[in-house]
């Protein structure tokens, strides 16, 4: 009991201490998240992979509430890749329930700290149960002008980009556009993630070092920062260190 004590206060006082480097001018604006390691979480313990998935969903929550304290303006989170369809059919089930867990549970939490949910991904293919749960947090949370909270759900960038592309060929075959508008601006308007700006930083998790098909054009000018902790083990304190790294680097953007 002591003991439990004694660990409790040793994790906040890390967290003020953390907290108190941060300089609150520089937060970054949008935070996007790969959060990878869920099943060797698991692995690690002897428990089934949904058990890491499970614990993963509780640690989104602390994250949200930890970001939108710090005053990030946008949280984009890699939930389910077009990719993740090739795992087996129950574990794919088990993810495609936790956007309805998570929102059943954390909903009223979610409105009240004035939090916007949103999604990108392509919405077909996706169980009816989850798009409801999601297009109800969309709906509730329109009005709300706090933390966007972007999931991206059955995203893929490659597949993102090539509904831009197919879409703006529309319309310059139908006349609404004309080459010479094409530009940076005008493709990025064509992207889902329209009217949430890049992000400034992107984590990774579980030690991989690699993008797996995430926001490649919004990426372009974004800090990286990797980590070995798996997503069930990432805390506020790990959130804190990626922002004080990030704080601690120089953005160029390609100038001197
Ligand atoms: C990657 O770990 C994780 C996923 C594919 C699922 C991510 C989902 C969550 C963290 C929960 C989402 C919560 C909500 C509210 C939508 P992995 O399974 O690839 O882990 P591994 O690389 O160790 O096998």
């Amino acid at each position: 009991m002591m003991l439990n004590k004694l660990v409790n206060l040793t994790k906040m006082n890390k967290e003020i201490t953390d907290d108190n480097k941060l300089d609150r001018s520089r937060i970054p604006s949008h935070i996007a998240i790969i959060m990878d390691g869920n099943g060797r979480w698991a692995k690690k313990r002897g428990l089934p992979r949904i058990a890491g998935h499970r614990e993963g969903m509780k640690v989104v929550r602390r994250i949200v509430k930890r970001a939108n304290q710090l005053g990030v303006k946008a949280l984009t989170l890699y939930a389910f890749s077009t990719e993740n369809w090739k795992r087996p059919k129950p574990e794919v089930e088990f993810i495609m329930k936790l956007p309805e867990q998570f929102l059943l549970t954390y909903l009223p939490e979610l409105i009240e700290e004035n939090v916007q949910v949103r999604t990108i991904g392509q919405k077909e293919g996706i169980p009816s149960y989850t798009q409801k749960a999601v297009n109800e947090a969309i709906e509730k949370t329109k009005h709300n002008d706090g933390l966007i909270l972007n999931f991206a759900l059955n995203y893929g960038s490659r597949f993102e980009i090539t509904e831009a592309v197919r879409q703006l060929s529309k319309d310059l075959d139908a006349g609404t556009i004309s080459a010479e508008d094409v530009d940076e601006n005008l493709i990025g308007s064509y992207m889902m993630t329209k009217g949430i700006g890049d992000p400034d930083l992107l984590i990774r998790t579980s030690g991989e070092i690699r993008l797996s098909n995430f926001m490649l054009w919004q990426l372009a000018y974004t800090e990286l920062w990797f980590t070995d902790v798996y997503w069930p083990d990432f805390s506020e304190v790990d959130l804190e260190q990626a922002i004080l790294d990030y704080q601690n680097r120089g953005r160029r953007f390609g100038g001197v």
